[in-house]
């Protein structure tokens, strides 16, 4: 056996999968909300007989390498080297061992090599002292924090670090371009980030993903620079100070949120560590999707003008979406958290004890900004706050500020019910559902039918059924064809259904498809005769509907033929009757 099948044997895919995910018994199998999309009901399944996990509204699926690729977003190699060291497995005969590395392993290595530039200049070379006193003396930070958040500078130079990575670390011009370190003016290399603090920005797992830039001077603008996207920085997926306040969240359950680099370095200077930035704009669903691994609750600190307000507001549906309870807090006398802790670190702190849950926060805010006794005011509040109520998907929470809501303004909380369906209604022609699923008919029902023949109770009673109705069918995917075959042919030597023996039967280019069949989640089925019904309703109707398809087709063609009575014509015309015949068959 080779290395990669050895540690996939050593891993029991439910207990590994468990220390990502809440995983739920249900039937022989585990399930689970999708980690890969938002929904709220459990579409993700683990199998523990054959060691698979399947989605059936995302359809991804696979076994622990796969898993470990999507939920840490690496490639194999690194799943590889990861599990490896887990199972305690030696790598010797793999590839992946060392050299060799992937592209994106290549760009961590040059951003690691740049940070280190960087932080030289910053603490060691003379032209870092207007960084250096910069931070000291006008942002008040210590040496200390500088050396925890990795800080650095970029010297006002050409191309110095670029120079530095080719000439002395052998890096290709194409690579610093890749990584974003480096851009190209007029056939030359060029650093990136000039005369500017450098925040890294790393990845939850402490890869350098990409940096930012702040300018020096209040005059130069943009004031803050950003790497480009790169295969390994995405800026929507990802948060300045996560890597260093990852365990701080754990162990709070609650992160605060807060919008750029100074704020959460003052926060933590302070001591409050559960705190990460977003860098500006709203919340993505990604980055939702990341923290929620580690919070049930976030607490929003988001600058205190108009565009932090609206910032919050649709940070506010990604949150709902995965089900986080989402608090604000409430600054007086200061546009951000770092200016805020600053003047009064007491104050912020009372604050931040004090913080309320966004819908009342909203609610106070719109009452505040419009005349409530007023139609156009009551209009203005409720328009403002009603699509983000119908959004709440705890029934309880979702009546309770109905109701805080319906004392404010003074009216019915059946009008204001009303009004919620009114622009749920909207929302859901808009929003297209996404667990329809659009392949076509007989391709459902083809997996449909093979499902109920692979998790029958008397799975050989009902491939023998099936077959025999649908001896003259034609299937739509040919893979669900070969699948049954497979099982005939095994059930020809075997009495009883085994998963290992199995696999040998099934050529591996089918075990996919196999596989989402084993999973597929059927209806509860009580007793066989209930089951091998259902099986045969479906055989009906996939005969019934190719029969259909047929004979239009056999239509058309007689049509085209010009001689209705040429021997071509008349086959066809035998191939009718044969097929009206397999119509007739439904009853
Ligand atoms: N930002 C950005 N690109 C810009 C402007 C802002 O990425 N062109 C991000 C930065 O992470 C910044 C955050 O948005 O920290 C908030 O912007 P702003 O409030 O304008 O900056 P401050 O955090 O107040 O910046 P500073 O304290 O350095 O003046
Ligand atoms: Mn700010």
């Amino acid at each position: 056996m080779d290395e990669v099948s050895q540690i996939r044997e050593k891993i029991d895919l439910v207990s590994f999968i468990s220390e990502y995910l809440p995983l739920k018994k249900m039937g022989r199998n585990f399930t689970v909300v999708c980690p890969f999309h938002s929904e709220k009901t459990p579409s993700f399944v683990v199998s523990p007989e054959r060691q698979i996990w399947h989605c059936f509204s995302c359809s991804k699926g696979g076994d622990a390498y796969t898993f470990l690729m999507e939920y840490e977003n690496i490639e194999f190699g690194e799943a590889l080297r990861i599990l490896a060291k887990k199972t305690g497995i030696e790598l010797r005969q793999s590839e992946f061992r060392k050299g060799q590395s992937s592209l994106k392993e290549k760009l961590f290595e040059i951003n690691k090599l740049s940070l280190k530039f960087y932080k030289y200049i910053l603490l060691e070379h003379s032209a870092g002292k207007p960084a250096r006193d910069y931070l000291l003396e006008k942002r008040k930070l210590n040496k200390g924090i500088i050396d925890t958040f990795d800080l650095g500078f970029s010297p006002n130079t050409q191309s110095s670090l670029s120079d530095y990575l080719v000439k002395k670390k052998g890096f290709k011009p194409q690579d610093l371009l890749d990584a974003g370190i480096s851009i190209q003016r007029n056939g030359k290399l060029m650093d990136f980030f000039r005369n500017r603090i450098i925040f890294p920005l790393f990845d939850h797992r402490g890869n350098v993903s990409g940096f930012s830039g702040r300018s020096l001077n209040e005059t130069d603008m943009p004031k803050y620079i950003n790497t480009k996207e790169t295969p390994v920085y995405h800026k929507g997926s990802l948060f300045f100070g996560l890597n260093l306040a990852k365990e701080e969240i754990k162990q709070k359950a609650d992160v605060i949120i807060v919008e750029g680099e100074f704020d959460t370095i003052s926060l933590f200077m302070e001591g409050i560590k559960n705190v990460i930035a977003i860098k500006g704009t709203a919340l993505t669903e990604e980055q939702v999707t990341l923290i929620s691994r580690f919070s049930p609750k976030a607490t929003l600190c988001l600058d205190q003008d108009e565009a932090g307000f609206e910032a919050t507001k649709r940070s506010l549906l990604n949150l709902e979406k995965k089900g986080l309870t989402t608090n604000t807090i409430v600054l007086e006398n200061a546009k951000d958290p770092d200016e805020a802790i600053k003047k009064d670190p007491i104050a912020f702190k009372k604050a931040l004890k004090e913080a309320v849950n966004i819908y009342d926060f909203l609610i106070s805010a719109y009452l505040s900004q419009n005349p409530k006794d007023t139609i156009e005011g009551k209009k203005k509040i409720t328009q403002n706050l009603l699509p983000l109520f119908s959004q709440i998907s705890n029934e309880i929470i979702k009546e309770h500020y109905i109701k805080k809501l319906s004392t404010n303004l003074d009216t019915s909380i059946e009008s204001i019910n009303r009004e919620i369906e009114k622009i749920q209604k909207l929302t859901q022609e808009k929003i297209v559902p996404q667990s329809t699923d659009k392949r076509p008919r007989r391709e459902i029902l083809e997996e449909y039918l093979l499902s109920l023949i692979i998790q029958s109770p008397k799975q050989k009673e009902t491939l023998e059924e099936n077959k025999k109705l649908l001896k003259d069918y034609k299937f739509e995917v040919p893979a669900f064809l070969k699948i049954l075959d497979s099982l005939s042919v095994y059930f020809a030597k075997n009495q009883n259904f085994d998963n290992r023996l199995f696999s040998n039967y099934l050529d591996s280019s089918l075990q996919k498809s196999f596989d989402v069949c084993f999973l597929y989640p059927l209806p509860k089925l009580d007793t066989f005769e209930k089951w091998s019904l259902e099986a045969k309703k479906v055989s009906f109707e996939l005969l019934n509907l190719y029969a259909k398809e047929r004979l239009k087709e056999i239509t058309d063609e007689i049509k085209k033929t010009e001689d209705k009575e040429s021997a071509k014509a008349l086959k066809l015309k035998e191939e009718f009757s044969a097929v009206l015949r397999l119509l007739s068959q439904k009853a």
